[in-house]
């Protein structure tokens, strides 16, 4: 959450955007105006205008089986070649799609025409190892241009893709391969991070080595880290190899609108991760529209940016499919910000004079810490938009990203959605809008949101309550992936008929949306989801551990941090000491989920804080994390618990 709401509302200052740039800008008034006079039709047109159809839809929107929404559903397309050869077609074959540079400085400029032609090769490729149309692809690769071109194979052969971020363990990557029975996965050797390579491989080979009979056939390996790496006879294939081996003409079939494109697994409230499940004309029309509208997108001058790796939502909208569905030149970059130096970002932005850039709060945070005289050694001049996505971003940090990043004058679009979403909900338009730091002000033009009380009211300017999407939109997610009840009672249980999101939200005197954190037990750190109960569960499954509790504490620098109460079992207790507990536990949970889930703290205690029903009260556990006086107490079973709690930690 960030800084406190009632200063926020506040916050008096004001960003209009400058007259040169409303000139210029893609998006004016009238969007709005079209969607406010018939949304429907407005999407209609959007479909029309930004993707190209082999059959074109004449039905928009079906939601005669509500929540399972079908959004042009008579229409047929096929994704990546409205990524790729469209735009060969259309002469823009020479434009440089990807201006790729590994962390180590080696590079490599991909045009439309390249990329094209490796997509058709690695389409081949797939379809020669058995991929057929539905089935599941499992991608766990680094930030490299074969991520994108594997991404794209896998869609034109109306496969389903399922990228796992590759920081995540051995143990998540499995419980993914096996929740989709994906066939195939597409790995590295290794890949650079922080001046070393970190490996890929032995992970996959792990995922796949335990018991029980994997659904995998087969393991296409990118070479990338050249790191030794096990090999297994039969199931692994180097992709260079099949790439080659394949045939370089391919031609794009069209799928169904509503033909799966892919899954995407995120934390939930419960322990097991959601496979969050997009499909294709939909989403791929309202990636489009909003890449080009929010981000003011001018494809033959404009260098895109997306600091986001594929492994998230935010890679797979923002990398691939919205940039590329409109043809952008972006850079795409495989390392940490700060590897070799700190200024790597920067550098790079001046090198190839990138003109977007989007990125997330915890980033800005992270280098307002490190000093400003390091962007400042930096020509950011190239820069005229700022985008922002993950977290809620405090103003302070909005204030320092637009004047040491954007020199004043870039306006700023703090952009909120979600993997479920697909695509931006609510932003500010940058040459409509005029911005507030810390808002992400309103729903987009097509697009309705709303802020309601606990009985589903909306509530008055100036005040707080859930933020619900009242209407379907093109980009939402069909489901969960083989559990519809979940889909139902986690997004629409609630309010009936309208999406809850499980973001808090509250509006201004002026009606803006101010988003405050979710509301349930999932956590936000560095912009990535996590879930209590599954880090929860991570702990348990230590042999030294009785009982654990997790809350995401509020952090500088990652906004929230993951930290554990940890009750140890008594017979265990004795042979460790406290640090060497704690250090175990540490390692354990990212060795079981990654390392993004390592606690940053873990708090050994005798009692955990429970209401009569059992319940555990996280409230007064995040009281203690953040360091406050701990709240009201009266709810719990044993009152003197929470000075148990408090004495045990000093
Ligand atoms: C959750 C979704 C969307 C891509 C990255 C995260 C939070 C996201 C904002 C924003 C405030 C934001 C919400 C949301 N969130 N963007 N601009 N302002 N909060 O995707 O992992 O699906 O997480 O991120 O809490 O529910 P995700």
């Amino acid at each position: 959450m960030p800084d406190n709401i009632d200063n926020l509302l506040t916050e008096g200052r004001r960003f209009a955007p400058s007259p040169e740039f409303v000139d210029q800008a893609v998006a004016g008034t009238e969007l709005a105006e079209q969607a406010a006079a018939d949304r429907l039709a407005f999407w209609a047109e959007q479909a029309r205008r930004h993707v190209t159809w082999a059959t074109e839809p004449t039905e928009t929107l079906d939601w005669s089986n509500p929540p399972f929404a079908k959004w042009f559903a008579d229409g047929r397309l096929n994704v990546a070649y409205n990524c790729l050869d469209r735009h060969v077609e259309a002469g823009n074959g020479d434009r440089v799609a990807l201006h790729f540079e590994g962390e180590p400085g080696d590079t490599r400029t991909v045009t439309y025409a390249e990329l094209t032609a490796d997509v058709k090769r690695a389409a081949n490729a797939l379809l020669d190892l058995g991929v057929g149309p539905g089935d599941r692809v499992v991608i766990y690769l680094p930030q490299i241009c074969e991520a994108v071109t594997a991404m794209l194979a896998v869609a034109r052969i109306g496969a389903v893709h399922s990228v796992v971020f590759g920081g995540f363990s051995a143990e998540s990557l499995r419980s993914r391969i096996d929740d989709a029975r994906a066939t195939l996965v597409i790995t590295a050797d290794g890949g650079w991070r922080k001046g070393q390579v970190s490996p890929l491989k032995p992970a996959v080979d792990a995922a796949l080595a335990v018991d029980g009979e994997s659904t995998v056939r087969h393991v296409l390996v990118v070479r990338r880290g050249e790191n030794e790496i096990d090999w297994t006879e039969g199931r692994d294939i180097w992709w260079h190899d099949a790439v080659a081996a394949a045939a370089a003409e391919h031609v794009a079939e069209p799928f169904e609108a509503e033909h799966p494109l892919f899954i995407l697994y995120t934390s939930g409230t419960t322990g097991k991760p959601k496979g969050i499940l997009h499909t294709s004309g939909g989403y791929l029309t309202q990636v489009a529209y909003t890449h080009r509208n929010v981000f003011d997108l001018h494809p033959e001058t404009d260098v895109f940016w997306c600091t986001a790796d594929v492994g998230w939502i935010t890679g797979h909208s923002y990398v691939v499919y919205g940039p590329l569905a409109n043809g952008a030149t972006q850079v795409l970059y495989e390392g940490t910000p700060d590897s070799p130096e700190p200024g790597r970002w920067w550098s790079l932005i001046e090198k190839y004079g990138v003109t977007l850039f989007y990125t997330a709060p915890t980033a800005i945070r992270g280098f307002m810490k490190a000093g400003r005289e390091i962007p400042q050694a930096h020509d950011l001049t190239s820069l005229r938009l700022l985008g922002s996505v993950g977290e809620p971003i405090n103003p302070e940090a909005w204030m320092w990203y637009r004047e040491v990043i954007g020199g004043d004058v870039a306006p700023i679009v703090d952009t909120w959605w979600q993997t479920e979403t697909g695509a931006i909900m609510i932003s500010p338009l940058p040459g409509v809008t005029e911005t507030k730091p810390g808002s992400a002000q309103t729903p987009l033009p097509g697009i309705s949101v709303d802020v309601v009380d606990d009985h589903g009211d909306p509530v008055s300017n100036g005040e707080g309550g859930l933020l619900v999407v009242p209407e379907p939109w093109p980009s939402m997610l069909r489901g969960i992936w083989g559990d519809p009840d979940r889909y139902v009672e986690t997004y629409w249980s609630r309010f009936g008929d309208r999406y809850f999101a499980g973001d808090g939200a509250r509006r201004d005197a002026d009606g803006d949306i101010w988003l405050l954190g979710r509301v349930d037990d999932v956590m936000n750190v560095s912009g990535h989801r996590l879930s209590t109960a599954e880090i929860e569960s991570a702990l348990v499954s230590h042999p030294i551990v009785a009982e654990s509790a997790v809350v995401g504490a509020s952090d500088e620098t990652t906004g929230q941090a993951v930290v554990a109460f940890v009750i140890l079992r008594n017979k265990k207790k004795k042979s460790l000491s406290p640090e060497e507990a704690v250090a175990q536990l540490r390692t354990h949970v990212a060795q079981q989920i990654g390392a993004i889930a390592r606690p940053r703290t873990v708090f050994l205690v005798d009692e955990l804080p429970k209401t009569r029903s059992g319940k555990i009260m996280r409230r007064l556990l995040r009281d203690v994390a953040e360091g406050r006086e701990v709240g009201d107490t009266t709810t719990l079973a044993d009152t003197s618990v929470m000075t148990v709690i408090s004495e045990g930690m000093r």
